[in-house]
């Protein structure tokens, strides 16, 4: 019986891929105020420009390649029983070959119906003003904005709390409820945590920090978990 490993991954493993994080410096939030552009009263005032902020990731996105870490991570599934839950809307994950994925915060790749949240459609263009779903409501990108309900939450936190081993990846930790599954996980599961800058997060006491970039830090530590599964 394969051990459980959890990992939660934020924009900092997709960096080196050459993806903008959100809060270091040149970071998408400085580029943008999330309030015009990732909120439902930014949709509500200004549809257009919410449009052309995902269009633009979109096209980011279907530019670049998994990296060294992505990859690292998508071997584990031969070692452990993995889910990686991300709050990237990216599909670096699924591209560099991993299986289980939970998108907490959406999906690029996919937009929905404004009206009906389970009406979703592959999405590899621009949406405009326009394209509206097969109810006739104007299509959105498939993203969690900030004041919307996580739905995978709840699943998340479960599998969370199964951990036994447990791996923090490229989040600054400062989104809730993202940040708070890192709580889920069980006092004795083994924890790790890859970023070149180490959150300053108080509880994150019986942790190994590793201060490294994913590309560096991830296939180290994989190989070091590929013979910690074999005990
Ligand atoms: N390798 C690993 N980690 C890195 C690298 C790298 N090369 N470069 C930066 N990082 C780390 C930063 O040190 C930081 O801890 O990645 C983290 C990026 O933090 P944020 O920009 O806050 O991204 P994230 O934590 O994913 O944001 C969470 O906030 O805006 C919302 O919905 C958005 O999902 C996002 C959420």
């Amino acid at each position: 019986m394969k051990k459980k490993l959890v990992i939660l991954t934020g924009a900092g493993i997709s960096a080196e891929s050459g993806l903008k994080t959100f809060r270091d410096s040149d970071g998408l939030w400085e580029n943008y105020r999330l309030e015009d552009v990732a909120t439902p009263m930014a949709w509500q005032r200004d549809p257009a420009l919410v449009l052309e902020f995902y269009n633009q990731r979109r096209k980011d996105v279907l530019n670049v390649q998994p990296n060294a870490a992505h990859i690292a991570l998508a071997e584990l599934d031969n070692y452990f029983d993995v889910t990686i839950i991300t709050q990237n809307i990216d599909d670096l994950h699924e591209r560099a070959g991993s299986k289980h994925i939970l998108h907490l915060h959406g999906e690029i790749l996919k937009s929905r119906s404004s009206l009906d949240a389970e009406l979703l459609y592959d999405c590899r263009t621009d949406i405009s003003i326009r394209d509206r779903c097969s109810r006739g409501s104007q299509l959105r990108p498939h993203v969690v904005w900030f004041h919307e309900a996580v739905p995978m939450l709840e699943p998340a936190a479960s599998i969370a709390s199964e951990a036994e081993f447990f791996l923090v990846v490229g989040t600054s930790l400062q989104v809730y409820p993202a940040a708070g599954l890192i709580h889920y996980a069980p006092y004795g599961a083994k924890k790790f945590l890859v970023d070149p800058n180490i959150p300053i997060i108080s509880e994150l006491k019986n942790w190994k920090m590793i201060e490294a970039k994913a590309t560096i830090g991830v296939p180290s530590l994989v190989h070091d978990l590929k013979v910690m599964s074999a005990h």
